[in-house]
C-alpha cells in the first residue's frame, strides 16, 4: 500500500486522507495525555484497544439509530471514518460527579447528580478547552439552534443508552466527552457523532469494587492502565488475538 498522506496529528489519534473523498483514516496512537498535554506518556496497546472499544460502542449506536462517523475497522490501529467538519465543542456528560465538577463546585467524588448535566466546553487548546454556556455557542456562531438541539437530543439518547450497555457488564458510566461533527449529504448538512468513545474519554468504574477503568488510572499515576482497557475490553467482549501493526 502506498504511503497514507498525513492531514492532522492529535494528542491521541492521526488522521490521513481516506481511500475515496468524503473518508479519512483515523490511527489510534498509544500516547497518552493529560491535563492538556502537560503531562504525557504511552502506555501498551492503549491504541489497539480504544479502537476495538470505540468500534464496539459506535457499532451498538448505529444500531439504535445515531449517525456516526465510523464506516469500518481496518485492522488493530485503524478506521475508515466519514469526513466531518468538526463542531469545536466538547459535550461532557455526567452521571456522578468526579473530575473537574468536584474542584468547580466542592462536590465530592461519587456522589450521584440530581439528574445527568450536560456541560459544554469550547475546544481549544490554545485557551485550555474552557467551560462555555448554551449562550455562547449560537451567539459565537459555534453550532446553530437547530444544530445544539440535535446534539442535545443524541447526547441524551447516548447516556441513556450507554449506561444500559456498561450497567449490564457491572461499569458504572460516571461522565464522558462527546464531540460531533458537520457532514454534507444529499444536500444537506447533518451533525453526526464523531471522534471515539472509549476508556480514554469516559470515567469507568467497576459497580463491586469501585476500582477505575478508565484514563484516570494515568492522570492519577495508579498504574495498571493497559490491564484496566483490557478489561472493558473483556467485558464489551471484543477478543483481540494479536498485535499486528
Ligand atoms: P473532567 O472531569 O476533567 O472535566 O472530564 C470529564 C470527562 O470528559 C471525563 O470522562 C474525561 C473526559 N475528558 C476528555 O475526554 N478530554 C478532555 O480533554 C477532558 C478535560 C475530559
Ligand atoms: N485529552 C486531554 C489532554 O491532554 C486531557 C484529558 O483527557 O484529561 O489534553
Amino acid at each position: 500500500m502506498s504511503a497514507l498522506e498525513k492531514l492532522y496529528e492529535g494528542k491521541a489519534k492521526i488522521l490521513y486522507k481516506g481511500p475515496k473523498p468524503g473518508t479519512l483514516i483515523q490511527y489510534f496512537k498509544d500516547d497518552a495525555t493529560a491535563f492538556n498535554a502537560q503531562k504525557k506518556g504511552t502506555f501498551a496497546n492503549k491504541g489497539l484497544l480504544n479502537n476495538y472499544i470505540s468500534e464496539v460502542i459506535m457499532g451498538y449506536l448505529e444500531k439504535i439509530g445515531i449517525p456516526t462517523h465510523l464506516i469500518e475497522r481496518i485492522d488493530d490501529r485503524q478506521q475508515l471514518i466519514r469526513q466531518v467538519e468538526i463542531i469545536p465543542l466538547e459535550i461532557i456528560v455526567r452521571n456522578i460527579a468526579a473530575g473537574s465538577i468536584c474542584t468547580r463546585l466542592g462536590l465530592t467524588e461519587g456522589d450521584p447528580l440530581p439528574r445527568p448535566l450536560i456541560e459544554f466546553c469550547y475546544k481549544e487548546d490554545a485557551l485550555n478547552d474552557p467551560l462555555i454556556a448554551e449562550e455562547h455557542i449560537v451567539t459565537f456562531g459555534w453550532a446553530t439552534e437547530d444544530e445544539l438541539a440535535t446534539i442535545f437530543e443524541l447526547t441524551q439518547r447516548i447516556n441513556d443508552f450507554l449506561c444500559g450497555l456498561f450497567a449490564a457488564i457491572g461499569i458504572q458510566l460516571v461522565d464522558f466527552k462527546l464531540e460531533y461533527g458537520r457532514r454534507e449529504q444529499d444536500g444537506d448538512i447533518h451533525v453526526i457523532l464523531a471522534d471515539e468513545i472509549s476508556p480514554d474519554n469516559c470515567r469507568l468504574w467497576d459497580i463491586k469494587t469501585g476500582e477505575k477503568m478508565d484514563k484516570d488510572r494515568f492522570r492519577r499515576d495508579l498504574g495498571g492502565e493497559t490491564e484496566a482497557y483490557t478489561e472493558v475490553a473483556r467485558r464489551l467482549g471484543i477478543t483481540i488475538a494479536t498485535e499486528n501493526t
